[in-house]
């Protein structure tokens, strides 16, 4: 098997891995190589800016050059990378087709992290690795805190229950982000997308749009859970964040929102889970809470108002990127 081609990336402004950075005054931490594996998603496409930013040294993988899934492969190019950090960005999403076919969503949203772990280990490099409300089963009816038990739904959400379970069985001191909703001007270019642009698609079609008013999560925009996971990293933190987008929200509201930022007025209707039926089971009440990352210093989130308005003030430049 052919190793991996790593593209040229872009790098920070600090090369030198001696650099110190002048955030965080009491805990100076040298600048160092960041690896981003799923760098053409979302999030990680955020991720990729927010460390060049901050001067880090960084290398991105996309699909096309690395498949988490095959054990040598990852092996192979975390070797050859030798990073300090590995930011595992990359998953299988797609919530009802993991129903009827589990075997791909557990290969990457389990196996594969086994994979990463087993490889990070090898070079003692640290884990970053991005989990999801779906852990949970909806029934609280609060935002769920790092300290409720898991119990989730569906075969997405118990793959990614048992990601997490494998990077804590192969590394000591990983860290483990569970977001919600994530959107980013980079799901323009994604597969998969995101709720944002389904909505515009459907308000493009000029039909009456349905959505669920019944289930309450916490939509995340992409370059802020970027920026608080470049803060967790450089505080030089570890073990399980909640990090949604502070605000729980009903996808029926949340489409109201984008529809109003958007400057659109589609026919939007409420619906329920009773109504519209979907493969997969989802949790009803899956806002996460972020108070144990605000307890560790980092900024609350804004106002999704204020993610949306960003969201569409960068979205033509996303257009012309292609
Ligand atoms: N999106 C959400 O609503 C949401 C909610 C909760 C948690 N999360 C978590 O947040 C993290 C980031 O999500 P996101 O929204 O940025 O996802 P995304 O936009 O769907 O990006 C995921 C990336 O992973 C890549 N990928 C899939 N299989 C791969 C494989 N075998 N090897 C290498 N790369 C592979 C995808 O490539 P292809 O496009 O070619 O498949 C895609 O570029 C994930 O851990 C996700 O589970 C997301």
């Amino acid at each position: 098997m052919a190793p991996p081609k790593i593209k040229n990336v872009p790098r920070g402004g600090v090369d030198s891995p001696l650099e110190f950075h002048a955030g965080y005054p009491d805990y100076e931490m040298p600048k160092q190589k960041v690896l981003i594996l799923g760098n053409a998603g979302q999030l990680g496409r955020e991720l990729m800016k927010e460390f060049a930013g901050r001067g880090w040294v960084v290398t991105g993988l996309d699909r096309a050059e690395i498949d988490i899934a095959n054990r040598f492969q990852v092996e192979e190019c975390i070797a050859a990378i030798d990073p300090r950090w590995v930011i595992n960005a990359a998953a299988y999403n797609q919530v009802d087709v993991a129903e009827r076919e589990p075997h791909p969503a557990f290969a990457v949203n389990a196996l594969a992290v086994k994979n990463i772990a087993v490889a990070c280990r090898q070079v003692d490099a640290r884990l970053v690795h991005y989990s999801t409300d779906y852990v949970f089963d909806g029934t609280a009816g609060r935002p769920y805190t790092e300290e409720d038990p898991p119990r989730p739904l569906g075969a997405y959400g118990v793959s990614k229950l048992a990601g997490e379970m494998f990077a804590h069985a192969y590394l000591d001191d990983p860290l483990i982000i569970r977001t919600s909703g994530v959107f980013g001007p980079g799901g323009l270019h994604t597969a998969r997308g995101n709720f944002v642009e389904l909505m515009l698609r459907l308000a493009a079609s000029g039909r009456p749009i349905r959505v669920v008013e019944d289930h309450v999560a916490s939509p995340t925009y992409a370059p802020w859970l970027a920026a608080r996971t470049a803060d967790l990293v450089e505080k030089g933190l570890t073990g399980l964040f909640h990090i949604g987008g502070g605000w729980p929200v009903s996808w029926f509201d949340f489409a109201r929102m984008i529809f109003q930022a958007a400057g659109l007025s589609p026919e939007l209707q409420p619906t329920n889970e009773r109504e519209y039926r979907t493969e997969a089971r989802r949790p009803k009440y899956s806002a996460l809470s972020n108070a144990k990352m605000e307890a560790a210093g980092l900024a609350p989130m804004p106002p999704l108002e204020d993610a949306l308005r960003d969201y569409f003030a960068r979205r033509p430049k996303e257009s012309q990127q292609g």
